[in-house]
């Protein structure tokens, strides 16, 4: 999906060569989003002066990689990269095509007109975009390309051709373009008649706002500025939060003229882009509107609404640059199918004691008694969040004693699926954003339901937006095929249902059992891994093939599907999961001496069953692969090909059968000479429809 990152130094000399350099670098950091084409956004005069170089707009864009838009750059011959700016703001962008073919015309920016007085990125869509430009081509203003982002640009310069006074400051103009916008968006402005500001806002699409300074920050909060008081706050106001709390217009008592200090601002729609400058960062929420301004950040909304809390933290990530290298790894996805056995205990960590077989999840601790009293628990999600919300049914079934729907989050809403008071559903979302999941989690507030999140990405929308959660804390997944997050969900999902009958003494010795089962998984998962040349060894098998089926039920149903999305993801290969139960009535049409068959078969209550269903496969001339326990003898003994692995309490055995088909899909991708962190078509976070 799009990616944001604007960067301004204030006072902090920068080459054109080294703000181009942080600019492309901000962008190759979310490159894993999937996009097809980039740009930057900066300024243009080569004179010594910043304030008149900030008067004129370069824009330059490129269909294709980063690398591509690097190319570009180091064609242009009338920008010179050894021009010093004391002061300068940037914004650079990477677009995944919604309206519009990848090309250097639709890419971000988009500008205002041909003299690039206002340029503006986005992320999202804009619903009303067709009305917008109907208005604004009536207007006189021409636009140049098939984007919805454009009616932005071409909206803020009306504003400023029709303001009412010269001194209307660029925040006033974004929230007037704002509230004539409809739709999902992150945007990021920059303008030639507000030389060295940059301005930002979102609604429905994440924007944070990093901040480097050489000097300690002297409060913790920004206060929100409604719109009644037009002034900017210092950054460097020492106002304690009791009084940020006080209502706007008594902030004017409190305004300090600040020195000038060294800083550096980066507007950012994920976290990871900006870590190796910062960890300091401010979420904004929905709808405000935070412009830099002379060095100082204001955050400022239109009107205050009740439970609005009238100022946004300085958080602290506490994410490692490290954690988003690849290290000795060829690819995000690979070094994150390693990380499972670090991921699942970062998952457990503080939260279960295997000592005194309790779980604490201090995300629910509030709520867990309404949970505990509630009708039906509904999981909704997407994709990969989706098979972790099947994986987990059966045990929430077994431990809550409720029913348990699961539900994809655009069929739950295509469907109005009824929804009431006494329903607690779930929102299962590595990225926190996306958007279906996010619009079903707005329907389900809307019928008065409980909501409860298990994502993976603090401050994200679905972790604000729920009423509580858990986050999963498996670290940052980059790799656009989803492996560590499923897993440690998997696991979170667990713990939950643990919590839910802690006090059931029948339930006692089971709960004791998977408990100590969570206690060895780490363990079990390093053994599943080291099958990885093995694993490798059957790619070279299967990578020329153009389907392979996975079979399975119960527990492992879920370890099918979710085999099967990886393969397609990033292989491109046809892949099907089928529940093995089904395969009579259809899928067994499509088995034969050629069909690459898997099949998985664990020593659970299904495993009769499991093996007939290898029968009917065999009696067709199938030569099934089977995933099974290494203390299966009789299987091992009559399959002709099998991936052993150990024995696990039946409900967490998922995570140990899904781990051979995650290695299996990164090793055909890799031989079929596929980029396995960005599959074509694909987006790691889809905040659109
Ligand atoms: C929290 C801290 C953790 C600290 C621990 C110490 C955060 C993010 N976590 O973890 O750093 O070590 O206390 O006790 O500060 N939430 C949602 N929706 C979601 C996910 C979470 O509303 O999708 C809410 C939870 O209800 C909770 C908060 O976010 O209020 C933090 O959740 P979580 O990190 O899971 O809580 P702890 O495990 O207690
Ligand atoms: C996208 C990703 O389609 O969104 C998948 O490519 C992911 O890997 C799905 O499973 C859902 O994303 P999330 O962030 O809500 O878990």
């Amino acid at each position: 999906m799009c990616g944001i990152f604007a960067y301004l130094n204030y006072h902090v000399p920068r080459t054109r060569r080294e703000i181009l350099e942080i600019l492309l670098k901000g962008l190759r950091r979310l490159e894993y989003r999937g996009y097809d084409s980039a740009g930057v956004g900066i300024d243009g005069g080569n004179s010594k002066d910043w304030e008149s170089n900030a008067r004129s707009i370069q824009l330059i864009k490129q269909r294709g990689k980063v690398k591509a838009l690097d190319e570009e750059i180091h064609k242009q011959q009338d920008i010179d990269l050894d021009v010093e700016f004391d002061v300068h703001s940037g914004i650079a962008h990477t677009r995944w095509a919604t309206h519009g073919e990848p090309s250097p015309v639709n890419s971000h920016p988009q500008r205002s007109d041909k003299n690039n007085e206002f340029i503006v990125i986005h992320n999202g869509i804009i619903t009303n975009y067709k009305d917008l430009k109907k208005f604004l081509e009536s207007k006189g203003y021409e636009f140049e390309s098939e984007t919805d982002t454009e009616s932005i640009a071409k909206l803020v310069k009306y504003m400023y051709d029709n303001r009412e006074s010269d001194d209307i400051s660029f925040a006033t103009l974004v929230e007037r373009v704002t509230q004539q916008l409809e739709g999902a968006f992150a945007l990021v402005f920059k303008s030639v008649h507000y030389p060295g500001e940059v301005v930002g806002t979102r609604r429905g699409g994440p924007l944070l706002i990093g901040v480097r300074s050489d000097h300690k920050l002297s409060s913790d909060h920004i206060p929100v500025l409604y719109r009644s008081c037009s002034y900017s706050f210092s950054f460097y106001t020492t106002l304690p939060l009791m009084r940020v709390r006080l209502s706007s217009s008594l902030y004017a008592c409190f305004i300090r003229v600040s020195k000038i200090k060294r800083l550096m601002w980066f507007l950012i729609c994920h976290d990871s882009a900006v870590i190796e400058h910062t960890n300091r960062v401010i979420f904004l929420e929905d709808d405000d509107v935070a412009a830099v301004m002379d060095g100082r950040l204001s955050i400022h909304r239109i009107k205050r609404t009740a439970g609005d809390y009238p100022a946004r933290a300085i958080q602290t990530l506490q994410m490692e640059l490290q954690q988003i290298m690849m290290g000795n790894y060829s690819s995000f996805m690979q070094k994150e199918i390693f990380e499972q056995p670090e991921s699942v205990v970062n998952t457990m960590r503080g939260r279960v004691n295997f000592d005194n077989n309790t779980v604490t999840l201090g995300g629910l601790k509030d709520h867990i008694k309404e949970i505990q009293r509630c009708r039906r628990l509904i999981l909704i999600a997407c994709g990969t969040s989706y098979h972790a919300g099947v994986a987990t049914r059966q045990v929430l079934e077994e431990l809550t004693e409720l029913p348990v729907m699961v539900e994809l989050a655009s069929d739950f809403l295509d469907r109005n699926t009824p929804v009431f008071r006494d329903d607690v559903c779930f929102f299962i979302s590595q990225s926190g954003e996306t958007a279906d999941s996010l619009m079903a989690l707005h329907y389900c507030k809307e019928r008065g339901a409980l909501t409860v999140g298990i994502t993976n990405t603090v401050g994200s929308s679905i972790s604000r937006e729920t009423d509580c959660g858990v986050h999963i804390n498996a670290g940052p997944e980059i790799g656009v095929a989803s492996t560590k997050a499923y897993t440690s969900q998997f696991v979170a999902l667990i713990m939950f249902a643990l919590l839910m009958c802690d006090d059931r003494i029948s339930v006692q010795p089971r709960r004791r059992e998977i408990i100590q089962g969570l206690r060895v998984l780490p363990d079990l998962i390093k053994e599943v891994l080291s099958l990885d040349d093995e694993i490798q060894k059957l790619a070279t098998e299967l990578y020329q093939q153009k389907s392979v089926l996975i079979m399975g039920r119960g527990y492992h149903y879920a370890t099918c599907l979710e085999g099967a999305l990886k393969i397609k993801e990033i292989t491109y290969m046809h892949s099907e999961g089928i529940l093995a139960g089904e395969l009579k009535h259809g899928p067994l049409a499509l088995v034969d001496k050629l069909m690459p068959v898997i099949m998985i078969i664990m020593r659970d209550h299904t495993y009769v069953k499991c093996q007939n269903a290898l029968q009917q496969v065999v009696a067709r001339q199938g030569r099934p692969i089977v995933i099974c326990d290494k203390e299966d003898h009789e299987t091992i003994k009559t399959s002709s090909r099998t991936i052993k692995v150990p024995h696990c309490v039946d409900c967490l055995q998922g995570i140990l059968s899904v781990i051979p088909l995650q290695l299996l899909s990164f090793h055909l991708a890799v031989l079929r000479g596929y980029d396995v962190d960005c599959p074509r078509n694909l987006a790691k976070s889809v905040t659109v429809e």
